[in-house]
C-alpha cells in the first residue's frame, strides 16, 4: 500500500475536507506534488487543433481559480480545466459545504463558485505557463439576474477569451439557484450567441447536468449542432442520491463512484445522437483506468476526473494511464480514436 493510502489519506480524512483541499492547494502550487512520468504516443490525440499528450484531464473545481496551472502536468494531467469563474468574484455558500462519503468513494458539494472573479484569473491566466491544454470554465455570478446571464457569460469571456485552448458555458452545478434553467433552448443559445459575438473561434462545450430527462437532453444536442458547438462536457455532479450506502443528508451535487452508471448512460445517448466530429468530455465515477478505457469505449474523446483522484491519491492518473494503455495494447488499439464509441460496435 503506498504512502498516500496507509498514512497521508486517513490522516487528510479526519480533517474537514475543504481544509485538506486549501493545504493541497497550497503544494500544488508550489509544484510540491509530483507524480512518475507516463508517456505513450498510443494515449496523445490533436483535437480542434490542440495536442493533448494523454486523455486524462482535472475536471472543474479543483482549480477554480488558476493557481497551479504550472504544475498540473506533474501529476500527470493531459489537460486542466480551470474555473468555475464568474465575472463577480464571489464567496460561495456558508461552509461546511463539502462531505466525503468514503464508503462509497463519493463526495457532497454545494460549494456555490466560490471564486475570486474574472478579472483577476485573467491577470493569473496572462502569466501562467500550462505545459498541458488549458480550459476555462465559465458560470453565472449569483447576484445576476438568470435573464441577464448572457451579459454575465459574455463579460467573463470577454476578459478571459486569450487564455484558454477551449471554454466551457457551465449551466449544470446544482449550486448556484436557477442556473440548470439555462440548459434549456432559449437561454442556452443566448448564452451561446452572446459568447460567440466577442470570439466566433474559439472552441466552445457546453457541460450537461446528469439529471437532465433525456428529451431535455435533446434540445442540448440540437443547440450544440445548429451553433456547431465543438462538444459537449458529460456530465456535472447529480441531486441525486443513487447508489450510496447511507446518505449523510445534505444538499448538494454528489460526484464519485455512484455517478459512474448514470454519467455512461448519458454519455452513451451522445454518443449515438450527435454527429461523428462533436467533442466528447467523459466526466463523473472515474475510479481507475479501466473506467476511462470504458468512457472512451461508450463514446468519450477526453475524459475527466475529480473525486476518484481525492481518493486515488497523486499516483492515480499515471497508474490509470499505465492501465489504459494496457487494456488498448491487449485489444489492439493504436490509438484513442481507434478505441472511441467501440462499445457500440460489438
Ligand atoms: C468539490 C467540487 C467542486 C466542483 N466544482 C465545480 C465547478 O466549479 N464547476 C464545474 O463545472 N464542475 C464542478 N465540479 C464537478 C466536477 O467537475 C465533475 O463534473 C464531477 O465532480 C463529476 O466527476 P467526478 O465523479 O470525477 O468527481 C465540482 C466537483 C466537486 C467534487
Amino acid at each position: 500500500m503506498s504512502l498516500y493510502h496507509s498514512v497521508l489519506r486517513p490522516l487528510a480524512f479526519m480533517m474537514d475536507p475543504e481544509k485538506v483541499h486549501e493545504l493541497a492547494m497550497g503544494m500544488l502550487e508550489k509544484g510540491f506534488i509530483r507524480a512518475p512520468e507516463f508517456r505513450e504516443k498510443r494515449l496523445e490525440q490533436t483535437l480542434f487543433g490542440v495536442h493533448f499528450p494523454n486523455p486524462i484531464g482535472l475536471a472543474a473545481g479543483f482549480d477554480k481559480n488558476a493557481k497551479a496551472l504550472d504544475f498540473w502536468h506533474q501529476l500527470g494531467f493531459g489537460f486542466v480545466e480551470v474555473g468555475t469563474i464568474t465575472y463577480h468574484a464571489q464567496p460561495g455558500n456558508p461552509r461546511p459545504r463539502l462531505f466525503r462519503i468514503p464508503e462509497d468513494k463519493a463526495l457532497i458539494n454545494r460549494m456555490g463558485f466560490n471564486n475570486d472573479g474574472a478579472q483577476k484569473v485573467a491577470t493569473r491566466l496572462a502569466s501562467a505557463k500550462s505545459q498541458v491544454p488549458v480550459g476555462v470554465n465559465l458560470g453565472k455570478s449569483k447576484i445576476t439576474e438568470l435573464a441577464q446571464a448572457s451579459t454575465d457569460y459574455q463579460e467573463s469571456f470577454r476578459l478571459l477569451h486569450d487564455f484558454g485552448d477551449y471554454f466551457v458555458v457551465n449551466v449544470s452545478s446544482p449550486n448556484t439557484p436557477g442556473l440548470r434553467a439555462l440548459q434549456e433552448k432559449g437561454p442556452l443559445l443566448e448564452i451561446i450567441h452572446a459568447i460567440r459575438e466577442v470570439d466566433a473561434a474559439k472552441p466552445l462545450f457546453v457541460k450537461m447536468a446528469p439529471d437532465l430527462e433525456f428529451s431535455a437532453l435533446d434540445d442540448v444536442i440540437a443547440v450544440a449542432h445548429e451553433t456547431k458547438l465543438t462538444g459537449l462536457i458529460a456530465t456535472n455532479t447529480t441531486i441525486g442520491r443513487e447508489g450510496i450506502s447511507h446518505d449523510p443528508g445534505q444538499a448538494g451535487g454528489m460526484s464519485g463512484a455512484p455517478l459512474l452508471t448514470r454519467s455512461n448512460q448519458f454519455l452513451s445517448y451522445l454518443y449515438q445522437s450527435c454527429d461523428m466530429d462533436m467533442v466528447l468530455i467523459g466526466v463523473g465515477g472515474i475510479m481507475s483506468g479501466a473506467d476511462v478505457y470504458e468512457k472512451i469505449r461508450l463514446g468519450a474523446h477526453l475524459c475527466q476526473i475529480y473525486t476518484g483522484w481525492i481518493y486515488g491519491g497523486p499516483k492515480m492518473i499515471p497508474a490509470a494511464l499505465k492501465q489504459l494503455n494496457w487494456f488498448m495494447r491487449r485489444d489492439g488499439f493504436e490509438s484513442i480514436a481507434e478505441v472511441r464509441g467501440t462499445a457500440h460496435t460489438k
